[in-house]
């Protein structure tokens, strides 16, 4: 049996309690780059604990790797748990690694997580809908391998919704305010990015699309980042309740 299962964003004690059990009775972990030690450690003394993690701009070739770990672990008759950050099925390769799984007739659970693209706005105090100021959120991945088909259309976004939350975006911020601006958003739109969210390393840097490319590297921002614009950023003045750098 493999369990993939979501970590949450970086907070340890973000893991659902259905995760965190399964977590506790693997025999096998296999778990990514920016889950945190302390979650991993909460694993049987003789689990086997194996680091996958992958660097930014090398994904794809060692996937393949990682799904014969799973699968060869699995066949053995182990109980694995697959830990992935945030949620898995959202930008996390969650639903290839099952239908890896399927093909090879092993059975598995998903257990969704708490994802980095709503918490981490959630502990820089931005909810990414109210009622005042937002009544849609679309969640986009800033990464994109351009010989795909399926390209981000970021002049439509720009318009179509309150809300947008971009992950894997750091790399690509300029061009992404450069096409919102040509899709229709105001330059003073408001914007934040939040980087290493819910965890003790937090950091909010706030703007607008006409100063963030700026800011960021005035601060040396850099991933795992989420950006956030529109007019919810703004509540991040009042609401700000976590122990965190916060620059404006
Ligand atoms: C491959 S995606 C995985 C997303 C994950 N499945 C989720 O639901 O959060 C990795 C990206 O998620 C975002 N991310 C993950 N953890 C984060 C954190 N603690 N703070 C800010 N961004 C984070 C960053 O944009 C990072 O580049």
């Amino acid at each position: 049996m493999v369990s993939i299962i979501g970590a949450g964003p970086g907070d340890p004690e973000l893991i659902t309690t259905k995760g965190l059990k399964l977590l506790q009775e693997a025999d096998v972990v296999v778990y990514d780059r920016l889950i945190q030690t302390s979650l991993v450690n909460q694993s049987k003394r003789s689990a086997e604990r194996i680091y996958v993690g992958k660097r930014a701009g090398s994904h794809s070739h060692d996937q393949h790797a990682i799904d014969r770990i799973i699968i060869d672990h699995a066949k053995r008759g182990k109980n694995i748990v697959r830990l992935k950050g945030g949620d898995p099925f959202l930008f996390g390769r969650g639903a290839e690694e099952a239908q890896k799984l399927k093909r090879a007739r092993i059975p598995f659970t998903i257990v969704p997580g708490v994802t980095s693209a709503i918490a981490a706005p959630a502990y820089a105090g931005i909810p990414v809908t109210h009622r005042k100021y937002s009544s849609s959120v679309a969640i986009v991945t800033g990464h994109q391998d351009s010989t795909k088909k399926n390209q981000v259309d970021w002049k439509k976004i720009a318009t179509a919704v309150d809300s947008i939350i971009i992950l894997m975006g750091m790399g690509r911020l300029g061009k992404i305010v450069r096409e919102l601006i040509a899709g229709g958003c105001k330059r003073n739109t408001k914007v934040a990015i939040i980087e290493w969210g819910t965890t003790n390393h937090q950091l909010t840097v706030t703007g607008t699309l006409s100063n963030i490319v700026k800011k960021v590297n005035s601060h040396k921002l850099k991933p795992p980042a989420i950006i956030v614009v529109g007019e919810v950023v703004g509540l991040h003045r009042t609401l700000n309740w976590f122990k965190s750098s916060s620059v404006e």
